[in-house]
């Protein structure tokens, strides 16, 4: 692996299992600073993270009443209210199942008039809110992490990102027809994410192992994006053993 030597990858036996181990990390990371800020992700890869982190809540182990998030990403040109806006996911899945105060949640605006104003304010309330102590990132197939599609700019902050058709095609699977995926989005840049203190990502199937592979062992690019993550201080990855697929042993600590 070049890059990154601090990397730590964590094979789960299946899905269910890396979403146990992913929410225990957030868990223990709520648990050691309960006003902990998060970075948080939607998409299919966590949403068995999120239901087992609200399994842990209702046992009385967390409390989300101090904990601030904050999402990378929303649809450009979604109302809040729409069923395939992020908004609406995070609100399904966690959200309305936990404590957490709305005040503390911060999702980009998908209908801000205006967008620059928009993103500008976006990062600067993750600054105020003392920065993201742990994100959550999930891949796309073309190693995207947030929406920061292949050949984005590697200082970029928080802006307004145009889909790949790649990922327009990926992500119709959660809609009635690929026309009605929007073509852009808000997203938080690779510089906002970088800037943060831990990383998590989940990758799941083999459909990502090619991706996860090139993640780790590519040169850095703004081609693949997610390479950028093997400069970043403190990643841990969670793959199933689908996703895992390619990785030879060696590289790999297997719990
Ligand atoms: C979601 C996000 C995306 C997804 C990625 C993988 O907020 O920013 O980068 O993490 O597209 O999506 P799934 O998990 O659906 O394969």
């Amino acid at each position: 692996m070049k890059g990154s030597l601090i990397m730590q990858i964590i094979v789960a036996d299946n899905y269910d299992s890396m979403s146990k181990r992913a929410a225990n990390i957030i868990a223990s990371q709520i648990t050691l600073k309960p006003d902990s800020v998060l970075g948080l992700a939607t998409g299919a890869t966590p949403t068995g993270t999120y239901q087992e982190l609200v399994r842990i809540y209702q046992e009385g182990r967390i409390s989300f009443n101090d904990v601030v998030t904050f999402n990378l990403d929303e649809y450009y040109g979604l109302e809040r209210v729409n069923e395939q806006s992020y908004w609406y996911y995070m609100y399904q899945h966690l959200f309305q199942h936990v404590d957490i105060k709305m005040e503390n949640v911060y999702i980009p605006n998908g209908r801000a008039a205006d967008v620059e104003a928009e993103c500008r304010d976006y990062e600067e309330k993750i600054s105020t809110r003392g920065g993201i102590d742990l994100q959550l990132l999930g891949i796309g197939r073309n190693g995207h992490i947030g929406f920061n599609e292949p050949d984005i700019q590697f200082e970029a902050l928080t802006h307004l990102v145009k889909l790949d058709n790649e990922t327009i095609e990926a992500n119709s699977r959660f809609f009635s027809s690929i026309d009605e995926v929007p073509r852009e989005a808000i997203s938080m840049g690779i510089k906002t994410i970088m800037k943060s203190k831990k990383i998590l990502l989940l990758a799941s199937g083999e459909e990502k192992a090619k991706t996860v592979y090139r993640m780790l062992n590519h040169k850095i690019t703004p081609e693949l994006p997610a390479s950028i993550l093997q400069l970043h201080q403190a990643v841990t990855v969670i793959l199933d053993k689908a996703a895992a697929a390619l990785l030879v042993a060696a590289t790999y600590k297997k719990l």
